[in-house]
């Protein structure tokens, strides 16, 4: 039996409620696997930072690139809560993370699941990926304030895009969509006004199709993107994008396919140097915490991502269908998290025995 070493990050808010779902996914299913998951805790978020003022340690940094994954619920505060300064949790915990961990390519699956209710009236057959680029764009933290507080102030984020950075991810999408039934790639970018990053990424995308005849590709503007994915979401495959486009594009993507509580998602470090980071594309959801009504599927399909980042197929193939069906048979029944979570693995239980 092979051992993998997990950090876990329950964070803020609903993030401890997802995770124990999750978690109680993965060790049913790592029996079957034949793989033991040892766990190491680790407090941060919005949390620990009132109550210590740590947002992520040199340590605990280096503690957690030790392991060989990282599962993470959800972190960050009330939004508007004045003891915390805008963005510490968020720069200073996930995107260093992201960031350090060198996680460039952030996947985000989509999928109507059958007898889930979109909000769209006809969504199709709705099956698409979003590779986001993870460690560059207005992300990095490149800018600055100037004049602050007075009527010519002026206020900076440069978005960073390099060959490297651009080349890597975009070699990573057209890897997936060869290996998909479609082999359609779509690049999502905003080339007539952002000409200098798009014109970098269209040429990128272009050089690198030379290698991959077999895939289809073809682009669209960003605000034109979100027109389709409302009215026609299923002519999309795999679509390439940068950070904060598919930040944006991806809760869009969420909400069509039922909600957010649907959403998974993997920070994938593919040289494997540093640990991948599997984690719901959802928030801390303070409007909810603490009573159980956050759906933890999305937690729970991050667990399928990181089975499959270390090739336990079947594992996550198991776990993909004991969510397909707890989708189905939901109806509009309301269920506490750990019902859903419970529910989940009584399908998961014949898994390897
Ligand atoms: P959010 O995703 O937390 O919540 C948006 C809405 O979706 C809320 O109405 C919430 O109740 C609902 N929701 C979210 N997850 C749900 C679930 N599993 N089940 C049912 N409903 C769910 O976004 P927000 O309100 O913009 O952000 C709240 C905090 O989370 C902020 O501090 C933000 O920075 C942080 N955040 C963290 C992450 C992360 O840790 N990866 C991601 C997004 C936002
Ligand atoms: C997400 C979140 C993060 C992002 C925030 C909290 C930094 O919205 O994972 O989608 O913008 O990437
Ligand atoms: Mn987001």
């Amino acid at each position: 039996s092979r051992t993998i070493t997990l950090a876990v990050i329950p964070g803020d808010g609903i993030g401890p409620e997802v995770v124990t779902e999750a978690i109680k996914v993965l060790d049913a299913v790592a029996v079957g696997a034949n793989l033991t998951v040892a766990k190491t805790t680790y407090h941060l978020g919005a949390a620990r930072y009132l109550e210590t003022g740590d947002v992520l340690s040199d340590e605990d940094l280096a503690s957690i690139s030790t392991n060989d994954a990282i599962l993470l619920g959800a972190v960050g505060g009330a939004p508007g809560d004045s003891r915390i300064p805008a963005g510490i949790i968020e720069r200073g915990l996930l995107l260093k993370l992201r960031f350090s961990l060198d996680q460039f390519v952030n996947l985000r699956p989509t999928r109507v699941f059958p007898g889930v209710v979109s909000p769209l009236a006809h969504p199709g057959d709705v099956d698409f990926i979003v590779v986001r680029e993870g460690t560059e764009g207005p992300y990095v933290g490149n800018g600055g304030v100037l004049r602050q507080g007075t009527s010519a102030e002026i206020a900076n984020e440069l978005s960073i895009n390099t060959a490297y950075g651009v080349e890597r991810v975009v070699r990573y999408a057209f890897e997936l969509a060869a290996k998909r039934d479609r082999k359609l790639l779509t690049l999502v970018h905003k080339t007539n006004v952002l000409v200098n990053a798009g014109s970098l990424w269209s040429r990128i995308v272009d050089a690198v199709a030379a290698e991959y005849p077999q895939v289809t590709v073809n682009y669209l503007h960003v605000d034109a993107a979100t027109i389709f994915f409302v009215t026609n979401p299923s002519r999309f495959d795999v679509i390439v994008t940068d950070n904060l486009f598919g930040d944006i594009l991806t809760d869009l993507a969420a909400a069509i396919s039922g909600g957010i509580g649907l959403a998974a998602s993997g920070n994938i470090n593919p040289t494997n140097t540093f640990p991948s980071m599997f984690e719901p594309v959802h928030g801390s959801a303070p409007d909810i915490a603490g009573q159980q009504k956050a759906d933890p599927t999305a937690a729970i399909l991050s667990v399928a991502l990181l089975l499959e980042h270390f090739g336990y197929t079947e594992a996550a193939a198991v776990v993909n269908a004991a969510v397909t069906e707890d989708l189905a048979a939901r109806g509009a029944s309301v269920r506490s998290t750990s019902q859903i979570g419970d529910a989940i693995v009584a399908r998961l239980s014949s898994f390897g025995q």
